[in-house]
């Protein structure tokens, strides 16, 4: 349990008291209780508040937002407020402010804008965080601290610069060494005093792509160190704050809100440092469960698959996506559960009253400008409440179950999105999504998870694009597979080492022995060229069609190993015929490529056929697209959800009897789901 203080689901989120008058903030906690609301996220950007000047700190107000909640038996997820620094802060200490990729001194505005290497910001926030911790950490009203908000900002000033060169100073030890490792020899780059490095931005290596717009650069070494140097010095002031907490009350656990697929950060190394991880779920539109459901994976993995906060989402409206779509009736009370589901432990909003003015006026809230509970937003937030109460602490801690994992590496996809080629249509996150979408729709039960760990458990690992990998990596995939596990990768995997240096020798060096092939070249054409993956003879009556499309990379293979065969060949070009799909005997287990974007639908009827080859049953049969069935299991006991994210009814077989836990009722053999609704059901 995240803090056992509040054996329940956490239901509640942001509240910005200090936006209203105190009159209105009896009426809020009336609302709450009314919906079941038991924790509030306060002080997320109250510092220009709580520190008028430099030399005054005023928590009168916050002592009494607390209070009030408090008294009322609301419990409290406390911010530090550091996101966003008061203003006279970055009028007397410029260098508070950050310079951005254009290299422009950034002016004060805004949230998320200073320098993290300020010296001036972390004596400030520490500070500050100090004053909080002393006041509040044992208050027993707060359950968890919330560092912050959604760190994310690189900047390129000038101590940034300064610091990056003693960082690559402790990695590299000698320029001789940065040289050989950045290959400056490539257009004169060579370096020959440390003080030549300078900060990459669009003034210097940086650029836009030319037929994308895309940020892009010409120095790939010295850029991805760049991005670890980044994402390491933002987690310093994020480990500045935690560390003073700590030594207030060690035992009230520490987050701070992750973004999912947010690119800068590079979340497997901050998770490490994190009590809790805690992230803000907005789905466009045009995301469908899956997508939804590959984020919360990814979220969950961090912690290697223990349970996480979902401390954002919009009961409704989302102001800054392009069109602020309304979630439609049971949506909201739908991708709650989903995100339980998935192992959320609580359900949180933002936020909790609607603002009158700024950006977010328009964004989604529980109690809206109306100022009532007689809409249609506040009744479903009210349902839910009152169901997550009953269910108590029965899920609380439970873990996601799940035979099979697809590997995400933040720094491979650094690495891959700024390398210059094959293709300015590579995106590594869709294209780890798509193997993940193939996995979860066989019901495989699917983590998705960091490069260091462990993979023994899984019966299946997928690594998509895995361009970048350690040798250490390729070796802990090979002993996988010498046991006995089945491991996919793909075109684009095993191309160069962790300073973007290619492997020589054929590709994919590293895994060449593995996968018992090498590919001489790989081909890239537009999307809309494609070609296919005829399935060869051996393979046809294992496949629900003769031939799939493929597009965008192909690679040209040949066998090393006479255990290597091919499941499909192309169809067309001048590498007609040649192995596209291959599998190899490696051990006691096989190694599968797939050396091209293959089709949704091929992927989806290989990873049927390799759960039939190697005898490995999915979680559940039969279950029609738009049903998602997942599973956490507690003290062996199994909790199987199963949500209906249609807008049909749709009927699927459960087996044996079964409760539901959110209507009591109980279902056995096939069972109608109406549209939108969810079932939690105990074995
Ligand atoms: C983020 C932030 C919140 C708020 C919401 C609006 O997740 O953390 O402060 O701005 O977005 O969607
Ligand atoms: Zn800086």
């Amino acid at each position: 349990m995240i803090n056992p203080k509040l054996p329940y689901i956490w239901y509640g989120g942001d509240y910005n008291p200090e936006q209203w008058d105190k009159e209105v903030w009896k009426e809020d906690v009336r609302l709450f209780k009314l919906a079941h609301i038991n924790i509030a996220t306060v002080n997320v950007f109250s510092w220009a508040l709580l520190q008028p000047s430099e030399d005054t700190y005023d928590f009168s107000m916050l002592d009494e937002i607390i209070d009030n909640l408090w008294k009322n038996g609301i419990y409290i997820c406390l911010a530090t407020s550091t996101a966003s620094q008061p203003h006279w802060m970055s009028v007397k200490y410029p260098e508070i402010l950050p310079v951005d990729i254009n290299g422009d001194k950034r002016v004060h505005g805004g949230r998320v804008n200073f320098c993290p290497n300020s010296k001036i910001y972390r004596y400030f926030s520490g500070k500050l965080v100090e004053k909080l911790a002393e006041r509040y950490a044992n208050h027993p009203a707060v359950l968890v601290w919330h560092i912050a908000n959604e760190y994310g900002t690189y900047c390129y000033c000038d101590n940034c610069a300064k610091r990056f060169r003693d960082w690559l100073k402790r990695k590299y030890g000698t320029l001789e060494e940065l040289n050989k490792r950045w290959y400056t020899t490539f257009w004169s780059q060579t370096i020959y005093d440390w003080n030549e490095i300078t900060a990459p931005t669009l003034r210097s290596v940086m650029f836009q792509h030319w037929w994308t717009g895309k940020l892009s650069t010409v120095a790939q070494g010295m850029v991805l160190d760049y991005y670890r140097f980044m994402s390491e010095i933002i987690l310093e002031c994020y480990l500045n704050e935690y560390n003073i907490i700590k030594k207030y009350n060690p035992n009230i656990p520490i987050t701070t809100n992750l973004m999912g697929t947010f690119k800068p950060l590079n979340y497997f190394e901050w998770a490490k440092h994190m009590d809790v991880v805690s992230w803000d779920s907005y789905p466009y539109l045009t995301d469908d469960y899956i997508s939804i459901a590959f984020r919360h994976s990814l979220m969950r993995g961090l912690k290697q698959g223990e349970p996480f906060m979902l401390m954002e989402q919009t009961p409704s409206q989302t102001n800054w996506q392009p069109y602020c779509y309304i979630k439609r009736p049971k949506v909201m009370r739908l991708q709650s559960y989903q995100a339980v589901a998935q192992g959320a432990d609580t359900v949180m909003f933002f936020q909790l009253r609607q603002s009158r003015g700024g950006p977010e006026k328009f964004h989604g809230a529980v109690i809206s400008h109306a100022g009532h509970e007689n809409t249609r937003v506040f009744q479903e937030v009210k349902q839910l409440g009152e169901e997550l109460k009953n269910l108590g602490d029965i899920l609380l801690g439970g873990k996601v179950k799940s035979q099979t994992a697809v590997i995400f590496d933040w720094e491979n996809w650094w690495a891959l999105e700024n390398s210059q080629g094959p293709s300015t249509a590579i995106n590594y996150v869709g294209g780890v999504e798509s193997y993940f979408r193939a996995l979860f729709e066989n019901l495989m039960g699917v983590d998705v998870i960091g490069i260091e760990d462990n993979l023994e458990k899984y019966k299946v690992v997928v690594a998509p694009l895995l361009y970048m990998i350690r040798k250490e990596t390729a070796e802990k995939i090979k002993e996988y597979v010498k046991k006995g596990g089945i491991f996919i990768t793909t075109t684009l995997s095993g191309l160069v080492d962790e300073n973007d240096l290619v492997y020589l020798g054929g590709y994919p060096a590293p895994l060449r022995d593995l996968l018992g092939i090498w590919v001489e070249e790989f081909d890239a054409l537009p999307p809309e060229m494609k070609n296919e993956i005829q399935i060869t003879d051996e393979f046809k009556k294992e496949f629900s069609k003769e031939a799939y499309e493929c597009n965008l990379v192909f690679d040209v293979i040949h066998f090393e190993k006479d255990t290597a065969k091919a499941i499909g060949v192309y169809t067309k070009d001048y590498y007609k015929g040649q192995p596209v799909i291959t599998v190899n005997k490696y051990g006691d287990g096989y190694a599968y490529y797939v050396g091209s974007f293959a089709s949704h639908e091929f992927l989806k009827d290989l990873i049927k056929y390799i759960s039939k080859a190697h005898h490995i049953e999915p979680l559940f049969k039969d279950v029609p697209y738009g049903v998602e069935i997942t599973q956490r299991v507690k003290n062996n006991k199994v909790f199987t959800f199963v949500l209906n994210h249609t807008e049909e009814a749709k009927r699927i077989n459960i087996g044996n009897r079964k409760k539901d836990l959110i209507s009591g009722k109980i279902y056995e053999g096939e069972i109608e789901i109406p549209p939108r609704e969810v079932l939690i059901l105990e074995e």
